[in-house]
């Protein structure tokens, strides 16, 4: 074909504003149906997936044979008229009327995911091509609806954006789990754990900041939850409460369940999702101070104790009585962070708050009130044997206009396994990092 007689190019997801047009459409082959006279190629795009026919007596006989010979993951260009049709999955089908194959994958050596069911360390290993799957087409879909409402809802309410670095010379959540980087040969210096402490520069010099990129922890957890590279959304506000900080969080939250629920229905369909329990997540949460959750988790036949920090069973006991996030706060500052502002009336608890998801999820949110005195953040930076000079920066902002302020941290991908009802946060992100695997 020249160039001239090529037919506008279209995407699957445009289909319905050609309805009778004759189009071409690059993609990939998703599946293909045949009998001796017809053949069914499935086309999908990255933009949806779209039936195509192709009848024996109406086309070539080379290219009634190239399409049934076609094989699953090969990158095809499809021509052909669209035709609406109300029981295909869409609403349209494409009668064909040319096919070039830009690659066919050869029989020999076939696509190796098939529809039958493959492991989990199968599709681990083969993330790169299991991306192309419809369940995880969906769940990576609702990912990028998500980040962009956490973005849309905080560029809306007076939030700056500021990246913060993810080489740092100290620790924000506790020097176990800290990644440790070789910074050429005159320093150590670490993966970042969480952007805060940068935040609470900009914020001081923005009124009301946010970061949202990747952070690292080097935890040793091997659960369903944990991830070594997670992305995380951090607002932080000067001049801001605990209670400030509970408003943000809560109406962050609405906000993105609302979205997908209102942009991303046809994700959730395919990932069977109960949308009744997303449906049901209005403001005002339930909540409650840690005390009444050790109270409520021994009524519950947990064994915690006072001053124990919760485990992930214990976080789903928590959220199993609410079809709401929950959020708790107020717990031990021994268990804290050295920077968490402890409550003034009962030091021996800090102005801090997690939010746990319904539905068994556990801890999406955490954040609260930092300290904002100066002599108090050294007292704590020393008793949690941390270097001051790493802090000096951070240590400057109580020198210069101290104000009380506060934000959170959402961890995307514990969201995502939420908002989608998934097993586990491995599925979230296009390619996970867990203690066991840094590949593909
Ligand atoms: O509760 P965390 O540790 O809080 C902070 O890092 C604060 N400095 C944030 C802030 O106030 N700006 O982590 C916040 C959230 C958790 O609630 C959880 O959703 C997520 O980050 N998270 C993880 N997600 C996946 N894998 C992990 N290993 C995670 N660790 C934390
Ligand atoms: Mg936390």
């Amino acid at each position: 074909m020249t160039p001239a007689a090529r037919r506008p190019r279209i995407s699957i997801v445009q289909a319905g504003l050609h309805v009778g047009e004759t189009v071409e459409i690059p993609g990939w082959l998703y599946n293909l149906r045949r009998s001796g006279k017809i053949a069914f190629p499935i086309l999908r795009d990255g933009t949806g997936i779209l039936q195509c026919v192709a009848v024996k007596s109406q086309l070539p006989e080379s290219l009634f044979e190239s399409v049934k010979g076609l094989t699953q993951e090969s990158s095809i260009i499809v021509t052909g008229r669209i035709r609406q049709e109300p029981r295909a999955p869409g609403g349209y089908e494409l009668d064909l009327e040319n096919l070039e194959i830009f690659q066919r994958v050869p029989e020999a050596e076939p696509y190796p995911i098939t529809p039958k069911e493959h492991g989990i360390d199968f599709l681990l290993d083969h993330r790169h091509l299991w991306l192309r799957s419809r369940r995880q087409h969906a769940v990576l879909k609702i990912r990028h609806e998500i980040s962009r409402a956490i973005r849309d809802y905080l560029d809306s309410h007076g939030f700056t954006l500021l990246d913060t670095p993810v080489f740092t010379p100290a620790a924000c959540e506790g020097t176990t789990t800290l990644f440790e980087v070789n910074y050429f040969d005159h320093e150590k210096v670490y993966l970042t754990q969480s952007g805060q402490l940068y935040n609470e520069a900009t914020a001081m010099a923005f009124g009301k900041v946010y970061t949202f990129g990747p952070t690292f922890r080097a935890e040793r957890s091997k659960t369903r939850r944990h991830l070594t590279e997670f992305w995380m959304v951090e607002p932080e506000m000067a001049y801001a409460t605990l209670e400030d900080v509970k408003q943000v969080a809560e109406e962050l939250i609405v906000f993105v369940v609302g979205r997908v629920l209102e942009n991303r229905r046809a994700e959730l369909a395919v990932l069977e999702r109960d949308v009744s329990k997303l449906e049901n997540i209005k403001a005002p949460f339930p909540r409650m101070s840690y005390d009444q959750a050790v109270e409520l988790l021994h009524q519950k036949g947990s064994e915690i104790q006072w001053g124990a920090d919760f485990g992930g069973t214990d976080e789903t006991l928590l959220g199993e009585d609410f079809n709401l996030p929950v959020m708790v706060d107020r717990f031990p500052t021994a268990i804290k962070a050295f920077y968490m502002q402890p409550d003034p009336e009962r030091p021996e608890v800090a102005l801090g708050v997690d939010v746990l998801a319904p539905e068994g999820y556990g801890e999406i949110v955490g954040g609260g009130q930092r300290i904002h005195e100066l002599d108090l953040l050294l007292r704590r930076i020393d008793e949690h044997g941390l270097p001051r000079e790493a802090f000096d920066w951070y240590i400057d902002l109580r020198r210069f206009g101290t104000v009380p302020h506060g934000g959170f941290g959402m961890g995307l991908e514990r969201c995502i396994a939420w908002i989608c009802g998934l097993e586990h946060v491995r599925e979230t992100i296009p390619f996970p990092r867990m203690l066991y695997r840094t590949r593909p």
